[in-house]
């Protein structure tokens, strides 16, 4: 009997294990940007995912844009995001707020993951 027991909760752990892929993360502050090499999957996108929803996302498309693929963020908008240049990126301009966001302004987000954005994209905004 306890054998059984021990099976059902390797299985079980199993399955919660599986299910969840690292990029669903649903606390922000859990996300730790790296001074270089960082990457669109384990970083950005979840960032992007936790602090721009639900506004940007494929049923609200705020100002034209969605934030939940790395296509939508190279074609939905021009200069949404430019690779290589931070500076040119609607993304990282909005973030840290030299364009206007109407929609509230981002001052509760750490600037150690705003600065991780724009090491991103000036690393070359890659699908990485
Ligand atoms: C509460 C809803 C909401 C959230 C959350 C939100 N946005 Fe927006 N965003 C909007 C709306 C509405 C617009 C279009 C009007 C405007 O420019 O403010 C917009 C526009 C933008 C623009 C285009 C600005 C321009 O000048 O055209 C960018 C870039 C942007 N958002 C980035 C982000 C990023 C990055 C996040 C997450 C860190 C985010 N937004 C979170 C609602 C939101």
């Amino acid at each position: 009997m306890q054998r059984c027991i021990a099976c059902v909760l390797l299985v079980l752990s199993t399955l919660l294990l599986a299910g969840c892929p690292t990029n669903m993360i649903n606390n922000p502050d859990s996300i730790v940007f790296p001074d270089s090499a960082v990457s669109f999957r384990n970083h950005v996108q979840p960032f992007l995912g936790t602090r721009c929803m639900p506004c940007h996302d494929n049923s609200n498309v705020a100002g034209g844009i969605r934030l939940t693929s790395y296509s939508n963020l190279m074609f939905d908008r021009p200069n949404l995001v430019v690779q290589g240049s931070p500076d040119q990126s609607l993304i990282v301009l909005a973030l840290e707020q030299q364009i206007a966001h109407l929609s509230g302004n981002f001052q509760n987000i750490p600037s150690s993951q705003i600065r991780g954005v724009r090491t991103w994209v000036a690393e070359g905004a890659m699908n990485n």
